[in-house]
């Protein structure tokens, strides 16, 4: 198949790798020149697709940002951000922009595929009459479907290929073009009966992970006024072989999905007249985690008769997760912003972050910055540091992350 991915972020560029490495010829699209100079010099800019995939693809992805260059396409998946307004709504602009850009050139017989997080009846309802106005009739002239991005950056376990893939079809002949579209990348589909039922798996997926962290943020809220260790209780849950799955406790939710996507469906539930109590809930909880945490450092630069105005908080990671480096909703930023509200000398250490640009920060050398901190507070937990090495060499730390639980030192405070 001669594949088009519109949108090459850290959803589309994996997946028009994944198409081209099978043999298909990819048009990978975006609106950002910098993405596509990028690729026309065979250099990666997600961490998960290193360069020499690109180098190895023998010129079978084509970067573009001409949508003419789609009309030649079998499929088109687009692959767009879905964030929110300010006012913390849905803004599928990027989704009707490419979609009103994708119908001026679309072709009769092309399946055209939804891969944005979205709330369900997106589909439907707002990309299916864009598509449209091309003149072209979804389930008649062309293949329409959702199929949710399930990819978790930085992990190596699951791949596209191992990680099943949901795709719901407008019609019976939409569901058959993308499964045999997604059945040449991954080993296994597992079809539901429309695209609105493939919209809230995805939401179902990440609100169950939204629940269940704020649920355990808040047991560590709880366990902290009961001096109880979270981490142990946490631990020894986890031994349960059934009926428990774990989740650990820490400075709050980032990334594109998390913090985001669990609204798309609050929003949708309240064209219902429906309220979605445990989204609500679990927000106010994760989105209040930074707050708590700064609170924890005001407490422990207390305890050795430091205020927080003057000191200097190195803060040990800011990405969102271990092991990489998208910095997206990520809480460390929140609690930079909060440290300087109260007069911290903050700094930063990240060996996947070199800057932070909005705070005109870039990531300090680490020795020197143990060395001269007040308190070091480990937000990231990222596998490259070594954790014994950091209590050893500081004077105080915090950690957010339970990553010092084998280490006893009186200089250690524990989430
Ligand atoms: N990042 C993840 O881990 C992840 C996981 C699952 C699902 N998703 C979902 O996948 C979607 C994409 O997320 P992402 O993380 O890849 O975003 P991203 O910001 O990394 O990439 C999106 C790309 O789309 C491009 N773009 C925007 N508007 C465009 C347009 N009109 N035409 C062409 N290109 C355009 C941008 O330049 C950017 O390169 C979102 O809906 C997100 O919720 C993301």
């Amino acid at each position: 198949m001669k594949v088009g991915v519109v949108g090459l972020g850290y959803v589309g560029l994996p997946l028009a790798v994944a198409f081209a490495e099978e043999g298909n010829e990819v048009v990978g699209l975006d609106a950002d020149p910098r993405k596509l100079d990028a690729l026309a010099e065979k250099r990666s800019y997600i961490e998960d697709v290193p360069s020499e995939k690109i180098a190895a693809l023998d010129g079978r992805l084509n970067a573009t940002s001409r949508y003419a260059d789609l009309s030649s396409c079998d499929a088109v998946i687009i692959c767009v951000p879905t964030p929110l307004t300010n006012s913390r709504e849905p803004d599928l602009s990027y989704m009707i922009d490419a979609a009103t850009s994708l119908a001026a050139v679309m072709q009769k017989g092309q399946l055209i595929v939804l891969e944005s997080t979205t709330y369900p009846g997106t589909t439907r309802e707002r990309l299916r009459p864009i598509l449209e106005e091309s003149g072209l009739a979804a389930g008649r002239d062309f293949y329409l479907a959702f199929s949710p991005e399930r990819i978790d950056p930085g992990r190596t376990d699951y791949t596209i290929r191992t990680t099943p893939k949901v795709v719901g079809g407008l019609t019976d002949a939409c569901q058959a073009r993308a499964v045999e579209l997604y059945s040449l990348v991954c080993d296994t589909v597992v079809e539901v009966s429309t695209p609105d039922a493939a919209e809230l798996t995805k939401l179902l997926e990440n609100i169950f992970r939204s629940v269940n962290i704020a649920l355990v943020n808040e047991l560590a809220m709880l366990c902290e006024r009961l001096e109880v260790d979270v981490w142990e209780v946490v631990e020894a849950a986890a031994s349960k072989p059934f009926g428990f799955m774990r989740f650990d406790p820490g400075p709050g939710m980032g990334g594109h999905c998390l913090p985001v996507d669990p609204f798309y469906l609050s929003y949708k539930a309240r064209e219902h007249d429906f309220y979605t109590e445990f989204i609500e809930l679990a927000g106010k909880i994760n989105q209040n985690q930074p707050q708590w945490c700064v609170r924890r450092i005001e407490r422990a630069l207390n305890e050795v008769a430091k205020p927080t105005n003057g000191s200097k908080v190195l803060l040990l990671g800011v990405s969102y997760k271990a092991g990489v480096g998208d910095i997206r909703e990520s809480p460390a930023l929140k609690m930079i912003h909060l440290l300087r509200t109260l007069g911290a000398d903050v700094s930063y250490h990240d060996p996947h972050v070199p800057e932070l640009i909005d705070l005109e920060m870039s990531s300090a050398p680490l020795e020197e910055s143990l060395a001269s901190a007040d308190l070091v507070c480990i937000v990231t937990a990222h596998p490259s540091i070594d954790y014994g090495d950091v209590v050893d060499r500081s004077s105080l730390v915090l950690d957010f992350r339970g990553v010092t639980r084998e280490i006893s030192s009186e200089k250690l405070v524990r989430l």
